[in-house]
């Protein structure tokens, strides 16, 4: 698939359940959010057969997705059979990483691609702020250092780890070389994505990606540019003295990455929508269930790959919308 702009589209995002068991600041309104009825969520099948479609069309590899993606049922039978999808290269998750040690233990010969991690702080009070958990004692037990484990466990299996943090001005701010230093690790990233203007992300204050890096050169020396890969994302890598894993920058306000984007994202509830920033997308949950062929539902993933836009218009939202209400990451699936 090749977009109007002339970027090869290779690259599904699926967010499989708009629940969550955190509602983080920057993503959930403190009110709570209303999930949608299981009834006008993808099934498992569903979801298989449009991946089949797009895997014939073009799409390499898959990122599974919530909300959290872990508090859906038998995600692990789903991951399998999306890895024999034929045509589909790579199945990575991105989770919050609460649930990640049990998954990990209940699935013990899984294949994924990676697994990116949310986490924004160590500190148990602290996350409790951010992410509105409940800090009791069963969860500082269950919480953070049960997060760590599992990314250790990973990592022990093969499985690339890489931790994604949003700076929160007056927030984490301090903390920032603290949660870096987990990138000391062989074959791990931490990435800090700047934050966007998604959700409930309007009160809050982004810290600019060029300010944590001058932070983290502080702290550690300098950062040098790593050209190589890793993973598929709009994240650009740095080495740091003494650092065995990698640092990432999500820059997501400041740089403009568009024009290398390789993604379509595929709602819980089956929009399959264009661009982060896109208000609007196709309702292939209509179409399935209205006993379309291959063909048909071929067609209109290419009617939405050709309305896909050249770049997002989060630096303008700023400027317009900063008091209303955006969907989170939770709707469109990070
Ligand atoms: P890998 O690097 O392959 O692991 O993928 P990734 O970085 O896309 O994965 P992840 O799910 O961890 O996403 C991290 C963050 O990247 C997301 O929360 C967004 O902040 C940002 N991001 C992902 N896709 C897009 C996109 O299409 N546009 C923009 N502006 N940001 C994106
Ligand atoms: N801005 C930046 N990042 C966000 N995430 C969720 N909401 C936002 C936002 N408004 C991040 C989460 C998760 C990743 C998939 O997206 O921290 O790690
Ligand atoms: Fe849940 Fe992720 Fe949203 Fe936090 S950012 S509430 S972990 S979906």
């Amino acid at each position: 698939m090749i977009d109007r702009y002339g970027r090869t589209i290779d690259y599904l995002r699926i967010s499989i359940t708009d629940r969550c068991n955190l509602r983080c600041l920057y993503c959930m309104p403190a009110e709570g959010v209303d999930w949608k009825p299981h009834g006008e969520i993808l099934s498992f099948e569903e979801i298989l057969r449009l991946c089949t479609v797009m895997a014939g069309i073009g799409i390499r590899k898959v990122k599974i997705t919530g909300g959290e993606p872990l508090v859906r049922k038998d995600v692990g039978n789903f991951i399998r059979s999306l890895r024999a999808v034929p045509g589909i290269e790579q199945v990575t998750l991105t989770s919050n990483g609460l649930l990640l040690e049990s998954f990990l233990a209940e699935n013990p010969a899984l294949s994924l691609g990676g697994i990116n991690v949310s986490l924004d702080t160590l500190d148990p009070e602290l996350y409790s702020r951010i992410t509105r958990y409940p800090g009791d004692t069963l969860f500082r037990d269950q919480g953070i250092p049960s997060i760590l484990r599992a990314l250790d466990l990973a990592e022990e299996r093969g499985i690339p780890v890489k931790l994604n943090c949003v700076p929160l001005r007056g927030l984490n701010e301090a903390e920032l070389p603290a949660i870096a230093a987990l990138a000391k690790k062989a074959g791990r990233a931490v990435r800090f994505i700047e934050l966007m203007p998604l959700g409930s992300a309007n009160e809050l204050e982004p810290i600019p990606g060029n300010e944590v890096a001058a932070l983290l050169e502080r702290a550690y020396g300098k950062l040098i540019s790593y050209h190589g890969r890793l993973g598929n994302g709009p994240a650009e890598y740095f080495s740091l003295p003494g650092f065995a894993g990698k640092i990432g920058f999500i820059n997501a306000l400041s740089e403009g990455f568009c024009e290398c984007c390789n993604r379509l994202r595929l709602s819980s509830g089956g929009m399959l929508i264009p661009c982060l920033s896109s208000e609007s997308g196709t309702d292939l949950r209509r179409l399935l269930r209205s006993g379309v062929s291959e063909d048909e539902l071929q067609a209109a993933v290419m009617e939405t790959l050709d309305r896909k836009p050249g770049s997002h218009n989060f630096s303008e939202r700023y400027q317009i919308e900063r008091t209303k209400h955006v969907s989170g990451m939770y709707c469109i699936g990070g």
